[in-house]
This record gives structure tokens, sequence and C-alpha cells, in this order.
């Protein structure tokens, strides 16, 4: 009579767990990535338990609030009856199958890598670490911090002396490591966030499939790489395209705004090609906490390898020249009018860094105030989405939002993002001065309107 194989390894296990649901997933960081992410996996009926240090957020979490705009509390709150909790308990890490990991990843005040709040959590888990247990960070990082920040502090620092999982490492004393990014696209709603394919590097083959058997209770497809650099520099690569190509139509409009070219006519029309061309739109300059600060992250790993990224660098100068091109514009159309830019009022519309969000974070609109200010401007801003600016990491502006309804009294109103919610029309009609920098007035005909 043939006997059935009943052994099983870590894998099988794993892939048992996600199956029934039984699996337990740590979610550390419960932020614009991790709270949503939390959620995805609450949806499909996992217990997910959420790590944070900020109290504010483990207490408004478990009271069934959220402190995300387009997270509504509703949606908390039935992650609360699925069985979601919130802590800032790190013990509790012990009881979890997998664990990922979505701290801040910023540049510090020198734009170096700021990987304090990777190593922090590194810290905090590993006494807490079991074997058998996946851990896989998703903030965008340069490539290498897996393998040489992430992994030495968890096997330094646990207290069964347990190694991560690579060849040669005996089986049932190792945990399991695997890198994969975030790519989320803030405000995108043309794509479903588990049909954005995930990339998945693991430490070894194991660790690579139990990550891909994590990742494939919630994500429709999944993208395996080699390792858990490889994926790292996926992520950098996904960025610093996007930071570099939009460099390149802030230059253009630069130049299109002197030969008198609407450069966002001639981008419409070179997209119609159907092939070899992916439209980037220029602007005010960039913000969110990715593609100002993902690229740094792999310039200054590049120095170690006696690499100089020009491209990165280039763009970055271009980049941070925009806002400061804004303030010119703005100085240029009011001395039209005779004005100066000493004393008159300007009101800013949008000051989250794209439209349609609640993320100040690096937004150029912080910087277009600061550098208005300075110039003896009275500056007053408006967006729906946040009623005051208080203080963030690098500006301490303590404003509130003003009503739409005194348009007439500045002498400029300056578009830094393109809301959806703004009726450009009336704004154009009722102002007296209308600077865009989004071509949010595009269609509407006015001597008002400069365009930059
Ligand atoms: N926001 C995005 O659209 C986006 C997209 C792709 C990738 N990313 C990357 O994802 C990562 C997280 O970004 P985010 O936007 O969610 O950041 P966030 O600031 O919104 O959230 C991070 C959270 O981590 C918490 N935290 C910090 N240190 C901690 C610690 N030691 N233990 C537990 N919690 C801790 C913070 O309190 C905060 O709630 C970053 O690396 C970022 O580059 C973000």
């Amino acid at each position: 009579m043939m006997t059935q194989s009943t052994a099983t390894t870590p894998l099988t296990e794993f892939k048992a767990k996600i199956g029934s649901r039984q699996a337990r997933v740590g979610i550390i960081g419960l932020g614009y990535v991790g709270l949503p992410l939390a959620l995805l996996y609450s949806e499909q009926k996992f217990a997910v338990t959420g790590f944070d240090i900020d109290q504010r957020k483990v207490s408004a979490l478990q009271e069934g609030n959220s402190y995300i705009y387009r997270i509504p509390a509703a949606d908390i709150q039935q992650a609360r009856q699925r069985g979601f909790e919130a802590t800032s308990d790190y013990a509790r890490i012990t009881q979890m199958d997998a664990v990922i990991i979505c701290v801040p990843t910023p540049l510090d005040e020198y734009h170096e890598p700021d990987l304090s709040y990777i190593t922090d959590t590194a810290k905090a888990i590993a006494p807490n670490l079991r074997a058998g247990q996946l851990v896989v960070l998703e903030s965008t990082t340069y490539p290498g911090t897996t393998e040489e920040v992430l992994v030495p502090i968890l096997e330094n620092g646990n207290k069964h002396g347990l190694k991560a999982a690579r060849k040669g490492v005996a089986a049932g004393r190792e945990f399991f490591v695997a890198f994969s990014p975030e790519r989320e696209d803030p405000g995108n709603t043309t794509v479903a966030r588990r049909d954005i394919p995930k990339v998945v590097g693991g430490l070894d083959p194991q660790a690579s499939e139990l990550a891909a058997a994590l990742y494939n209770a919630i994500f429709t497809r999944i993208v395996p790489v080699s390792s858990p650099a490889a994926a790292e520099m996926t992520k950098l690569l996904e960025n610093i395209y996007r930071c570099v190509n939009i460099a390149l139509v802030n230059e253009l409009k630069l130049l299109s705004l002197r030969m008198g070219l609407n450069l966002w006519e001639v981008i419409e029309a070179a997209a119609t090609k159907p092939f070899g061309f992916h439209p980037f739109y220029p602007g005010p300059g960039l913000g969110g906490h990715c593609i100002p600060v993902d690229p740094f992250y792999l310039s200054w790993k590049a120095k170690e390898w006696d690499f100089r990224t020009r491209f990165i660098e280039l763009a970055g100068e271009i980049n941070i020249s925009m806002p400061y091109h804004v303030i010119e514009s703005v100085g240029r159309a009011l001395n039209q009018q005779k004005k100066a830019l000493n004393g008159s009022r300007i009101l800013i519309l949008g000051v989250a860094y794209k439209k349609d969000i609640d993320d100040l974070r690096e937004s150029p609109a912080l910087t277009i105030i600061e550098l208005l200010q300075k110039e003896g401007v009275q500056v007053s801003y408006n967006d729906p989405y946040f009623k005051m600016i208080g203080r963030g990491r690098k500006y301490d502006l303590q404003m509130k939002c003003a009503p739409m309804d005194k348009l007439g009294d500045y002498d400029c109103v300056l578009i830094v993002t393109d809301h959806s919610d703004y009726d450009y029309p009336r704004i154009v009609r009722e102002s007296q001065l209308v600077v865009d920098t989004r071509n949010a007035t595009r269609g509407i005909e006015s001597p008002k309107i400069v365009h930059c």
C-alpha cells in the first residue's frame, strides 16, 4: 500500500495558512502605504495587526477613525469587525507569520538617505523574531539595504540565534526575508491596487516563494526577481524614469514659453503616437514622498562604486529650480500691471503636491509660499484638502485655508495644484490675474491668464 508523504516544509505550511486565512499578517508603519495594505489584507479576511509608533494613529484606528482623506472611517470600522487591530506593542510581532515594513525613507538635511526608520524598526522586530517568520521590506531604498542593513540587525538582535535563510543555513533555525516595492500612485483611480503587479525579490528562493504566496492573496500578478537588490533597484528605476522625464518636460516648457509655444498642446499631440512615447507633464516643481527623494538614494549609493549618476543630478537641478521660475513668472506678470511682488496679495490655489490628494509632503507649494513671503508678498492659500498648513519637517507656516469668495481682492491668483474641484472659468472670471503652472485653465481664453 502506498503511503502519502506528510512532510511539511515552511512553504507548504505557509501556503496552507494563507489559503485558509489563518496566517497572521503584521504591517509596520500605518501611513499612506501601510494602512491601505492592511485594509487589503483585511478585505481578504486575514487577521491583520498594524504596528505604528505614532500613538495618535493607533488610537484613531482602534476607535474606528481614519486620518487619511481617501480612506473613509467606515472602511476602518469594517476592518475592525473583521479583526483588524492597531498597536505599538512590538512584542506582538512574535504572533505574526508575516511582517511587512512600510516605514518612511526620507533624506536627511545633507540630502543623504535617512535609514533610521528602517533600522529602528529592525531593532524593534529583532528580539521578537521567531523561526519560520517572513519579513518583507516595502520602503523605497537603495539596492543593498535589505541584505546589508535590515538582515544584520535582525540576525544580531534576535534571542534565538536565528539566521536569515540563505544557502547553508540549517532548516528550522531560520527566518525569511524579501524586498517588495510599493507601487501605489495616490489619486490614480485608473488601476485597481490589486491589478498593479507586485515585484518580489527574496534573499533565497524560499523567501521569494513565501513572499509571492503572501502577496498572491491580494495581488493579481506577482513578478519575481532574483534578489532583494534587484527589487530595490526596480523601484528606483521606475521613479528615476519619472523624475528624469519630468525634468525633461520642465526644461522644454521653459524653452517653449520663450518661443511662445504651449508645451501641453505639444505633449498631447506627441502622445497620439501609438508607440515609443509616454507623456509626462511639466509643473511648478516636484513633490511627494517619492520622486523628489528616491533618486538621491541611488546617487548616494553610486558613490560607493565611484560612479556619478549624472542624469539624476541634472534632473534634480532642473526640478528644484522650478519654484524659482514660478516666482519670477509671478513677478513679471505683476510687473506688467505696474505692481511689485513686495506688498501684493497672492492667493495660491492648491497646495497638495498633486491634484486630488491630501498629501503635502515635499510639495512645491510650500517652497513657493516661503519664497513669496521672502519677497514681501501677503500670501494666502486655498485647498479643499487642507483646512490649515501647520508645521512639517522643513516648514512652519501656520496658515489657514482662505475662502474662495473674494478672488477679486487678490492681485494674483496662482494655480499651483490643479484640483478637479475648482471651477476654473469662474476663477478666471473673478480674478484680476491668474498665473497657471499646470495648464488648468486650458480652453479658457482670457488676457488675465499667464502660463508659466
Ligand atoms: N506614499 C506613497 O505614495 C508611496 C508610494 C510608493 C512607495 N512609498 C514608500 O513607502 C514607504 C512609506 O511611505 P508612506 O507614504 O506610507 O509614509 P508615511 O509617513 O505616510 O507612513 C509611515 C508610517 O510609519 C510610522 N513609523 C515610523 N517609524 C516607525 C517604527 N519604528 N515603527 C512603526 N511605525 C513607524 C509612522 O508613524 C507613519 O505612520 C516609504 O519608503 C516611501 O518611500 C510611498
